[in-house]
Order: structure tokens, then sequence, then C-alpha cells
């Protein structure tokens, strides 16, 4: 099976998520990893399943994910296709899928959540200070019943397994 994987990264979280899945995948499938910010995804027919990643920033996802999907509705609905998100915030995933698909976009593996990072020393300029403070406001949050619950986000494995397995067993 021909499976492509096309995703966007700014500080390369959803570019490691990608290369988890790919790595699952490898040996049982023929996998194309693409960063979509470096070159065009080709047509979905090009492939027998269609994978993208994106992660949240402010919002919204990929800008480039988003046109992708777009131009090729038809073909990735009608085919086997998953979408993962990396966001900091996945309480807000479903929030995500609601506002930044388009609209009667169900990939028919579904939309899963690969969890996210928010590490300041691999973010540059002011996007530092920021991931500082969100660092901060979810940590001071988390203390404010006296009990530290570890909630800042993380790439979660297990998910990426699941869509992993999915593929694998169809
Ligand atoms: C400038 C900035 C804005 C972000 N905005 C959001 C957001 O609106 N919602 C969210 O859940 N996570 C947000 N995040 C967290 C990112 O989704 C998370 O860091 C993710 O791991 C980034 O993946 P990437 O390195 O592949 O771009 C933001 C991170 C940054 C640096």
């Amino acid at each position: 099976m021909k499976i492509l994987i096309a995703y966007t990264s700014k500080h390369g979280t959803t570019k490691r998520c990608a290369e988890m899945l790919s790595d699952k995948l490898r040996g049982a499938c023929e996998v194309t990893v693409l960063d979509m910010n470096a070159g065009e995804a080709g047509a979905p027919s090009e492939y027998d399943m269609v994978v993208l990643g994106s992660s949240v920033r402010m919002g919204r996802i990929s800008k480039k994910i988003k046109k992708y999907i777009k131009a090729n509705i038809d073909s990735l609905k009608s085919m086997p296709c998953a979408v993962f998100l990396c966001c900091g915030f996945p309480d807000e995933f479903d929030e995500y899928i609601r506002t930044e698909l388009p609209k009667g976009f169900v990939p028919s593996f579904d939309v899963y959540c690969f969890g996210g990072e928010l590490k300041p020393e691999k973010v540059k300029g002011v996007e530092r200070l920021l991931v500082k403070m969100i660092r901060n406001s979810i940590t001071e949050h988390d203390f404010e019943d006296g009990n530290y619950k570890g909630m800042l986000p993380e790439i979660l494995p297990e998910h990426i397994s699941i869509l992993a397995d999915k593929i694998l067993n169809r």
C-alpha cells in the first residue's frame, strides 16, 4: 500500500509525529513523508491512502493543509484518509476539528490528536516568550487546587500507535 504522510511543522513536533507514524508503517507499506513547506504534495490518486498532519497555532491549522484538503476534497472523502493535529491544548481538539476542517470533510480513518510540545528551547524570538507564558499559565492553573497534575502537553505515542494499527489492520 502506498501512503502519503504530508505535514507542516513550525518547530518540529508535527514532523516528529509524522516520522514516528512512518516508522511504524515502513516495511508493511510504501511510505512517502512530505514536508508541505518544502514541496508540493501530488494528487491523492497517486496513493492508496493520504495522512495529513498539522500543528495548531493561534487556533488555526496550517493554510497549506487546508488548501490541499479543499482542492482535493472529493478524492480525499472517497479514499482512505486520516488527519492528525498537534496542539498545546488537547482539550480544545474537538473545537479545532469543528472550526478548522472544511465543512463536510470527515476523513474515513478519522482525525487524531497526537499531542504537542511547548518547549521554549525549540522556539525563537517573541514566540519563545509566548511559549513561556503559555507554560506558566498552564502550570499556575494546575497548582490552583494545590495539586500539580503535570498538564504540560506531550507527544502521545499511544495515539500514533492507534492510527498505525488501524492502517496496518485494514
Ligand atoms: C506561536 C504559537 C501559537 C500556538 N497556538 C496554539 C493554539 O492556538 N492552540 C493550541 O492548542 N496550541 C497552540 N500552540 C502549541 C502548538 O500547537 C504546539 O507547540 C505544537 O507542538 C507545535 O507543533 P509544530 O512544532 O509542529 O509546529 C501554539 C504554539 C506557538 C509557538
